[in-house]
């Protein structure tokens, strides 16, 4: 019999190197290779090629998950003999959530597999009483070995089955303990057989490393059918979660979620959470509307500008990114003659969102100089748009459906760029339009009209511009 060929696989990235090495040659990291069996060629026997159009068979039914937030995310639903990853930090809620999908998808008269390894069967009882599921038929297996799951999950002819987590599961087929590469990478690979094969959807629990990937996770991302993360900010009962990726779906599509006493509630109207503003307007808020998963969101994003103390000055950007923060203070200081060099500066997008887009630009450099001056904005007013190196407001996507997003939560006046000004006025909103940053500054505070200005005047004896 042929040797089984041996590769070495990065537990940070997933990059393969035929020989050992201290440092893996794709990400650079040091003590990270593992050593596994490399899948062997012709181990399966292969599918006769077909025309596309006779492989095509009609798309299955989906299956409710009971929570229309995550149906959105998946793509309307669970796919039958899909494979879905859901990774996230311990104690976010990955268990709960799943607990609740299983639950719903058993009350159909379906059959539901439950595999804990984390807990023990009288620890799930006890998390089901809780959510008010006690009574759901679905099965809980307290078992790590994946064969004996999958045999369980074959004899009930499961609709769903899920993992809780994947690093706790092992393959009898491998040497190596639970939770190493090579593990991981066997069982995913056997679920995902699994379930095409017998049309058992599967959705694993995976744990984030530190850095905030599932641990192994090159390896696991492409193995999957969809990759969902859960999300949230320290201390905050809200949770968002987002596909990274989907065969089923769009990809960055977000589910949003409250943690309650009884379980996950989806939060059907999200602006309405990040929009929780102070009753008078603050010096460095300023509301946006960004496009993130498929839908405008309200976001207020805040600024803080504090005059340096010491050594380099800070700039910390919290769901936004720090680069751009650095271009755009470059930008303000030599297209708008507002300079922040000797001064620390804090930008935050307000509930724990990231917001992956540049729409953030424009209102980002009128809080800035909203909190440099201690001069609120109004608290009737949106802005959206990018920014340029040569301090021009740039258009962004979907302007006019931001504009109506933000008049139905009733905001009155909007400051974004030339190009996405509506061609019809749109009820309820006025817009200025603006093609240069000084010229957005101007706006923001000065070209409203006496009525929107719903702010005090800045207090006196506040040092002007530095
Ligand atoms: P859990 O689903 O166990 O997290 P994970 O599987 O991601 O590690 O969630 C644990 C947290 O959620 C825990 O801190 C308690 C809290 N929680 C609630 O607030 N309400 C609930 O109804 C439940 C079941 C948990
Ligand atoms: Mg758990």
């Amino acid at each position: 019999m042929a040797r089984p060929s041996i590769v070495f696989i990065c537990s940070a990235c997933g990059g393969h190197t035929p020989k050992w090495q201290g440092q893996c040659p794709s990400c650079g990291q040091w003590n990270v290779l593992e050593r596994c069996e490399a899948p062997r060629p012709g181990a399966r026997a292969p599918e006769p090629a077909a025309p596309l159009a006779l492989a095509a068979t009609p798309e299955p039914a989906r299956c409710s998950s009971g929570q229309g937030e995550l149906d959105r995310v998946l793509g309307g639903g669970i796919v039958p003999g899909s494979v879905t990853l859901l990774g996230g930090d311990p104690g976010i809620g990955k268990s709960t959530l799943l607990l609740q999908v299983a639950a719903h998808v058993a009350a159909g008269a379906r059959a539901v597999l439950y595999a804990s390894g984390e807990e023990s069967a009288s620890q799930v009882a006890l998390r089901a009483r809780r959510l008010g599921l006690a009574a759901s038929p679905l099965e809980v297996l307290p078992e790590t070995h994946l064969e004996t799951v999958l045999k369980r999950s074959a004899e009930r002819k499961a609709a769903l089955l899920v993992i809780d987590s994947i690093q706790t599961v092992r393959s009898g087929e491998m040497e190596s303990g639970a939770g190493a590469v090579s593990q991981l990478r066997e069982c995913t690979a056997q679920l995902v057989r699994f379930a095409k094969s017998t049309g058992t959807a599967a959705l694993l629990i995976g744990h984030v490393t530190k850095d905030g990937a599932i641990a192994g996770p090159r390896v696991l991302e492409h193995l999957v059918d969809t990759v969902l993360y859960f999300e949230n900010e320290a201390g905050s009962r809200f949770r968002i979660v987002r596909a990274t990726k989907n065969r089923f779906g769009a990809v960055n599509e977000l589910a949003f979620f409250a943690m309650s006493d009884t379980g996950l509630k989806e939060v059907r109207n999200p602006s309405a959470i990040f929009l929780a503003r102070a009753a008078q307007p603050a010096a460095g808020s300023i509301v946006t509307v960004v496009r993130e998963g498929g839908r405008p969101l309200l976001i207020e994003l805040q600024a803080l500008v504090d005059r340096m103390r010491f050594g380099a000055p800070r700039r910390i950007a919290q769901g936004l990114d720090a680069n751009r923060l650095a271009m755009l203070l470059a930008v303000l200081s030599r297209h708008a003659a507002v300079s922040l060099h000797e001064h620390d500066v804090f930008v935050n997008a307000v509930g724990g969102v990231r917001i992956e887009e540049t729409a953030w630009d424009l209102p980002v450099l009128i809080a800035l100089a909203s909190s440099l001056e201690t001069r609120p904005v109004p608290d009737s007013l949106v802005s959206f748009g990018e920014v340029g190196l040569t301090g021009e407001v740039r258009p962004v996507a979907y302007g006019e459906e931001r504009l109506k997003e933000a008049a139905k939560q009733g905001f009155r006046h909007a400051v974004v760029p030339r190009e996405n000004a509506p061609r019809k006025p749109i009820e309820g909103i006025g817009v200025i339009a603006v093609a240069r940053v000084d010229e957005a500054l101007g706006a923001a505070f000065s070209r409203l009209p006496a009525a929107a200005r719903s702010a005090p005047p800045p207090p006196q004896g506040v040092p002007a511009r530095s």
